[in-house]
């Protein structure tokens, strides 16, 4: 019997050492530990020994099995690592990988942030308010009188219900005041909606930027070193701004600035709305208010307004207004 474990020991130990597969593996697994496998059929050989050696057979036995256990754990290491080894020998580092697809930013937000960061340096916080609004907002406390052409339904969206899409983004000048005392001092970027016929220079909707700041003593001066220098900083030193007499119901008085700078093609374009906040729009807000804080004996401001679009059209010298809204990604990449 000692013979037959020695040799049924050195056979199960060269079978697992050639074996090549998870099959043949799972194989000699069964040929030598499974139900009727070899080292089971030695070990119901025991009952033909002496009692006096079963002792010593079976710890001969017991040893067997484990030698094969162990045999076959290493035989399955091998296996994984040899796996493994084939799994890296193929990987070929050099090849390119797949890249993720990232985006940028429209050419429209890369402009807004940075107008947005710059009036922040100058201490300005952000404001907003809704694109549906009422005609008291858009058009009644900004001093615009009910025949005014802004207000006619060719000019401006309006809902059944009587409210519109605002048709600038200077709403937020009365939401802020109604909702916060004076000092303030806040910028509003946002869309505005006009019913404007769609063509190369025209969206019915567009990108405005509304400034306003309202405390005691503002003054023309402050209204004029606020814009010079946020112009410059936006298109360069070399930027020359000119004020043009205008007229806007809601500021007096009011102006046009055009600008001329490098950036945008050194030719003269007309691009904010601007003016020291009107008392009657002061008024306006200590009534809805029910109080004076914005008395316009004690406080004065100055508000601005300019659209984005077409700014960021002529620094990317981009031709037509609709490419902003199309989402085409032959335009969109080159940004
Ligand atoms: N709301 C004006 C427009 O849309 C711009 C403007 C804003 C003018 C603030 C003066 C003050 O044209």
């Amino acid at each position: 019997m000692e013979q037959q474990i020695e040799v049924l020991r050195s056979e199960a130990l060269a079978a697992l050492s050639t074996v090549a597969d998870r099959g043949s593996l799972e194989a000699a697994r069964v040929r030598f530990l499974g139900k009727s496998g070899a080292v089971t059929a030695l070990s119901e050989g025991m009952r033909h020994v002496a009692k006096e050696d079963r002792p010593k057979f079976g710890k001969l036995l017991n040893d067997l099995r484990l030698a094969v256990t162990s045999a076959l754990e290493s035989c399955e290491i091998r296996l994984l690592e040899e796996a493994d080894a084939a799994a890296v020998s193929a990987l070929d580092l050099t090849l390119p990988g797949t890249f993720p697809n990232a985006g940028t930013l429209h050419p429209l937000t890369q402009l807004m942030d940075r107008a947005v960061r710059c009036f922040r340096r100058m201490g300005f916080a952000i404001a907003d308010g809704p694109d549906i609004e009422t005609e008291w907002h858009c058009f009644d406390a900004l001093n615009t009188p009910a025949d005014h052409p802004a207000r006619n339904v060719k000019d401006t969206f309006y809902l059944p219900d009587g409210r519109l899409l605002r048709s600038h983004t200077s709403t937020v000048q009365i939401r802020v005041m109604e909702s916060v005392p004076p000092p303030v001092r806040i910028i509003a970027p946002g869309s505005a909606y006009r019913r404007d016929e769609v063509d190369a220079t025209h969206l019915a909707q567009f990108t405005q930027m509304e400034g306003l700041y309202v405390a005691e003593n503002v003054s023309l001066a402050d209204l004029k070193g606020t814009l010079e220098f946020f112009f410059r900083e936006l298109f360069g030193p070399g930027t020359d701004l000119q004020f043009r007499p205008h007229f806007f119901p809601f500021t007096e008085p009011s102006y046009e600035i055009d600008i001329r700078a490098e950036a945008l093609g050194n030719q003269w374009m007309e691009l904010a709305g601007c003016g020291m906040v009107d008392p009657a729009v002061f008024e306006a807000i200590c009534e809805r208010r029910g109080d004076r804080v914005y008395d316009p004996e004690r406080v004065t401001g100055f508000a601005f307004g300019f659209g984005l679009d077409r700014l960021a059209m002529n620094l990317a010298r981009i031709p037509d207004i609709r490419m902003l809204v199309e989402n085409d990604l032959r335009f969109l990449k080159q940004f």
